[in-house]
């Protein structure tokens, strides 16, 4: 009998530590979601703050981000910024997520083929865009990458000079590629290298590329070329392919014509 009743009370015990616990859990669980989602937001920003080299150790990442950055949302497609007036439930600045636009049947599309292919599926229709104020004039552009590399979906940023072909800034803040290896995308040092590369010649082709192995610096090519990954050939392909997918005509070479226009006539 008192057998009986000890594995009853065991249980309860049990199960009230469990009730409890996933109480807990949950609470902790919903209560620190705002938190999580500010800090999301943080890194986004810091992480385009960087692309534009606007990113030191301590700054207050938010001030520094409305001080000097504009962000809309441009049609991919036209180039043309797409008013506030359209913008809907899966469409605003401060929502913008690549991967719910892409599977929209709205806002997303089968990605174009591509002698760059990008590796993914679907891609959106419109992108969010952030252009760098410097003394009250356009500095640059800071444009959303993204594609595979060997293991994973990079997402990342390249910065574009007011000229339209300098690059000033190139960053991935997300990745599965392998530590120590394709992982190296994310070095700084490597990261460095595309800064100053070219990334169209004088007649607008797209001419940046991720070579196999070292630039030869005394080439007449090396401002367009950046030095491949050291056993990772596979994760540096994707980057060359992703991002000549995007510097080109399903990307954003819409958007840059018609800045090129703007600035001509
Ligand atoms: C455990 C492991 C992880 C790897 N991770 C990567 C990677 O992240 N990116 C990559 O391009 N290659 C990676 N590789 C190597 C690829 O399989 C392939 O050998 C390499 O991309 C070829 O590059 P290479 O011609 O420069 O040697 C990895 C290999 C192993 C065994």
């Amino acid at each position: 009998m008192p057998k009986k009743d000890s594995t009853k009370k065991t249980l309860l015990v049990a199960l009230g530590v469990c009730f409890v616990a996933s109480i807990l859990v949950s609470t902790a669980a919903v209560g620190l979601k705002p938190l999580q989602e500010k800090n999301k937001k943080l890194d986004l920003l810091k992480n385009i703050l960087s692309a534009g080299n606007l990113y030191k150790e301590g700054i207050d990442i938010e001030k520094t981000f409305n001080e000097k950055i504009t962000a809309k949302i441009i049609d991919l497609k036209t180039g043309e910024t797409i008013p506030e007036s359209k913008f809907d439930d899966e469409l605003s600045i401060e929502k913008f997520n690549i991967n719910k636009l892409a599977s929209s049947s709205k806002w997303g599309t089968v990605t174009p083929k591509s002698n760059n292919d990008p590796g993914l599926k679907r891609i959106p229709k419109v992108m969010a865009i952030y252009t760098v104020m410097k003394n009250d004039k356009i500095d640059k552009y800071i444009l959303p990458i993204y594609g595979k590399g060997l293991w994973s979906t990079m997402y990342g940023f390249i910065a574009i000079d007011k000229d339209l072909h300098t690059i000033k800034g190139f960053t991935f803040y997300l990745h599965g590629e392998t530590p120590g290896l394709g992982g190296e995308v994310d070095n700084p040092n490597w990261k460095k290298q595309w800064i100053g590369k070219q990334a169209y010649d004088k007649d607008g082709n797209i001419k940046i590329e991720v070579i196999k192995g070292i630039v030869d610096r005394s080439s007449d090519k090396a401002k367009f070329q950046v030095d491949g990954i050291a056993g990772s050939t596979l994760t540096a392909r994707g980057v060359n392919n992703l991002v000549r997918f995007w510097l080109t005509e399903n990307g954003y070479a819409p958007f840059l014509n018609k800045l090129k226009g703007d600035k001509n006539g």
